[in-house]
């Protein structure tokens, strides 16, 4: 019999070949529901769900589903005809528990490079809505803009501004992608903008910039730092302090003449500056602005977030 450990060991030697810039190690949820499959010839694979119920008021009902069942896949060296038993597997698991919830979703989050895995994740009817992206730190490259837009540090007196953009991404981003447009979404923003414009890490604040046109605020880039050593709950990256941009948004009328591009590089330029290992972001690989816009300013996906949304509709 194969054990979990021999499985994590070696599927963390192939997905260490596959991608150099994936953690050393693949994260365990402290609890979960184990669950086994077995390949035609007998091979063994195994894997562990988590449940985790987002109730009213928390932040994560913006880009997740209320009830999440997530999926940590231990496949050994079989990526396509593992996850394609584990998937079968697991949803003679799920059709056994009672999830009226419409509002529910099945995840996997998995390298994105591991396209052997990818295949039967399509085939059993996921979608990639999301992409962890990751940039080395290196400087940025500036464009000059034309006319009279102006960047600046935000405070804690732009809340109103920084709520507004930020609302606006997760409108476009609620039609592209995992977020959801809950009725308290300004309230969350808003709370969670203030807890960022207040804040004070380690290098300074977090670093808030908006774009403005005389005076009239028209972009902003809300970033901020991981550091993977304090923030356990950022495993998905290699070791150390990372920049994390959290959401840009450039006023639609303004867009595509360079104030996204601006914005981007005052952030990587501080990132740079605070000796950081990269950048990450998420993005929607349905989303037509950014799935262009992302790789172009240096990122490249590491991990997709592929989901099925309601959970019961797992195939
Ligand atoms: C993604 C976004 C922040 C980019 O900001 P922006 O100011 O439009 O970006 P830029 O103008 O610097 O660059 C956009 C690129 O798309 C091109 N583009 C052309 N027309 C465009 C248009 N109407 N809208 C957007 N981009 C356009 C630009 O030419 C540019 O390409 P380039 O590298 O050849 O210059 C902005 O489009 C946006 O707010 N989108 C909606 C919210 C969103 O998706 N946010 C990102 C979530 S991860």
């Amino acid at each position: 019999m194969t054990t979990a450990q021999e499985l994590m060991d070696v599927q963390s030697a192939r997905l260490a070949t596959l991608d150099e810039a994936l953690p050393s190690s693949y994260l365990l949820p402290h609890r979960g529901e184990p669950l086994m499959a077995r390949l035609a010839d007998g091979t063994e694979v195994a894997g562990l769900m988590a449940h985790t119920s987002h109730p009213p008021g928390s932040l994560q009902r913006l880009w997740s589903a209320t009830e999440n069942y997530e999926l940590f896949p231990l496949l050994g060296e079989h990526p396509r005809a593992g996850m394609d038993a584990l998937l079968d597997s697991w949803r003679r698991q799920l059709s056994q528990r009672e999830i009226t919830a419409a509002d529910s979703s099945a995840v996997v989050t998995w390298p994105s490079r591991d396209v052997d895995a990818t295949r039967a994740l399509l085939d059993h009817g996921f979608a990639p809505l999301t992409c962890l992206a990751v940039r080395p730190a290196a400087p940025a490259k500036y464009t000059k803009l034309s006319g009279t837009v102006k960047t600046r540090r935000a405070g804690t007196d732009d809340l109103d501004a920084v709520v507004e953009l930020a609302l606006a991404e997760l409108n476009y981003a609620a039609l592209v992608g995992g977020s959801v447009l809950r009725g308290d979404a300004e309230t969350l923003k808003r709370n969670a903008a203030r807890v960022r414009l207040h804040t004070t890490g380690r290098t300074g604040s977090e670093p808030v910039w908006l774009a403005e046109r005389d005076g009239e605020p028209i972009g902003l880039a809300e970033c901020g730092w991981t550091d993977t050593e304090t923030h356990p709950g950022q495993h998905r990256l290699a070791s150390g302090r990372w920049g994390y941009v959290n959401c840009l948004s450039v006023r639609e009328q303004e867009r595509g003449t360079g104030i996204g591009s601006l914005l981007t590089a005052l952030a990587h330029d501080e990132f740079a500056r605070a000796g950081v290992v990269g950048s990450y972001l998420y993005y929607n690989p349905a989303n037509p602005l950014s799935s262009v816009f992302w790789p172009r300013q240096g990122y490249r996906p590491l991990w997709t977030v592929w989901e099925m949304r309601p959970a019961t509709a797992l195939r």
